[in-house]
C-alpha cells in the first residue's frame, strides 16, 4: 500500500453481506439510530446505508459529542434536522444526550405507539435498529441505553441472532446491527479523518504524514487553539517546518540538535485523541 494514501479495495465485498443482514433484519424494526462521530460525522458513516434502510424512519446519534466542537454540532443538528432526520448529541461515555434520543424515537414513532395502545396491545415495543462503523461508540450506547436492564431479550421465533436484542424500557427495544458496516475507506479524506480520531490503526499509516495534514486542518480552522496550547502563532506554508516548529517548542530534540518529529508527531495526534488540545471538529455541514 501507498503510505500516502489508503486504497483498502475489500470494503464491497463486506459490504456486501452485511447489507444483505440489514436488509433482512429491516423488516423487524420501526426505526434506524445510525451512530456517527461528531468530530467526524461524514466520513464516520457508511455511504450505501441511506440507501440501505430506504423510506424507514431515521434518527441519527452524534455520539463523542463531549470531544466534537459544540456550534459545528449544533450546525450538524440544524443540517440533518434540514433533511427530515433528527440528530441528537450524545455523550455516550456519561450517558449525556441518552433520554433526549428515547424521547426522539418515541415522538417520531407516537403514531405507532397510540395505534398499540388503542389496540390495547400492551407490552408491544418500539423496535430500533441500532447502526454504526466499528469503533463509532455503538456498544458504549447501547450499554449506557440499556443500563441496568442487562438482561438481552428472548429467543425470537425466525429470528437467529436472538443475542442483538436489547430492552431499553417497557416502550423500547434495540437490535444491533447484523454484520459489520464500513466507512468508505477507499476515500483518502476518509481515511485520514478516521485515522486522527484514532477509527484507522497508526501502524499502517506513516505517522508524521497523518500529524503534518492534522497540524495542517488546525492551523486553518483552531489556530486560538494552537496558540493557546503551544504558543506557536507563526506557522508555515510548509507542513514539515510547522511540525519541525512543534518539536522545538516542545522540547522535544534528539541527538545532533534535530526536532524529533517522529515523537511530536505521536504526541499530537494522541492530544487531539484525547481532547487534550480541546473540542474538534473536522467536517462542517457545508463544506
Ligand atoms: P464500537 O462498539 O462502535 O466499536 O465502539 P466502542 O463502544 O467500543 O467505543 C470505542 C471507543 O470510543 C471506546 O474507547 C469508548 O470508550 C469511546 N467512546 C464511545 N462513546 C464515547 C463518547 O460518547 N465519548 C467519549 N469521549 N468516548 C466515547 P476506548 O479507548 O477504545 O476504550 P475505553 O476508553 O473505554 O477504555
Amino acid at each position: 500500500m501507498n503510505e500516502n494514501n489508503l486504497n483498502i479495495n475489500w470494503y464491497p465485498g463486506h459490504m456486501a453481506k452485511t447489507k444483505r443482514l440489514i436488509t433482512d433484519d429491516l423488516k423487524l424494526v420501526d426505526a434506524v439510530a445510525e451512530i456517527v462521530d461528531a468530530r467526524v460525522p461524514v466520513s464516520s458513516r457508511n455511504p450505501d446505508l441511506l440507501h440501505i434502510i430506504g423510506s424507514k424512519p431515521h434518527i441519527i446519534l452524534l455520539n463523542k459529542a463531549d470531544m466534537a466542537d459544540v456550534h459545528i454540532t449544533q450546525k450538524w443538528e440544524d443540517y440533518f434536522k434540514s433533511l427530515g432526520i433528527p440528530a441528537i448529541p450524545v455523550d455516550s461515555k456519561t450517558g449525556r444526550g441518552i433520554n433526549a434520543f428515547k424521547d426522539t424515537v418515541k415522538s417520531a414513532l407516537s403514531g405507532k405507539l397510540a395505534v398499540y395502545k388503542e389496540k390495547g396491545m400492551t407490552g408491544k415495543k418500539l423496535r430500533v435498529m441500532v447502526v454504526g462503523v466499528p469503533n463509532v461508540g455503538k456498544s458504549s450506547f447501547i450499554n449506557k441505553i440499556v443500563g441496568n436492564n442487562r438482561a438481552k431479550v428472548e429467543n425470537r421465533p425466525g429470528v437467529t441472532r436472538s443475542n442483538q436484542w436489547f430492552s431499553v424500557d417497557k416502550e423500547l427495544e434495540l437490535l444491533d446491527t447484523p454484520g459489520v458496516l464500513w466507512p468508505k475507506f477507499d476515500d483518502e479524506t476518509v481515511g485520514e479523518h478516521l485515522a486522527f480520531t484514532g477509527s484507522i490503526s497508526d501502524r499502517i499509516l506513516d505517522i508524521e504524514l497523518l500529524a503534518m495534514r492534522l497540524l495542517d486542518i488546525l492551523i486553518r480552522y483552531y489556530p486560538k487553539m494552537l496558540d493557546e496550547r503551544f504558543k506557536i502563532t507563526d506557522f508555515s506554508d510548509e507542513q514539515y517546518d510547522n511540525l519541525c516548529k512543534l518539536a522545538v517548542k516542545r522540547g522535544m530534540i534528539i541527538k545532533g540538535g534535530e526536532p524529533d518529529t517522529e515523537r511530536v508527531a505521536q504526541k499530537l495526534l494522541e492530544e487531539f485523541r484525547n481532547c487534550k488540545l480541546g473540542r474538534i471538529t473536522l467536517e462542517v455541514p457545508d463544506a
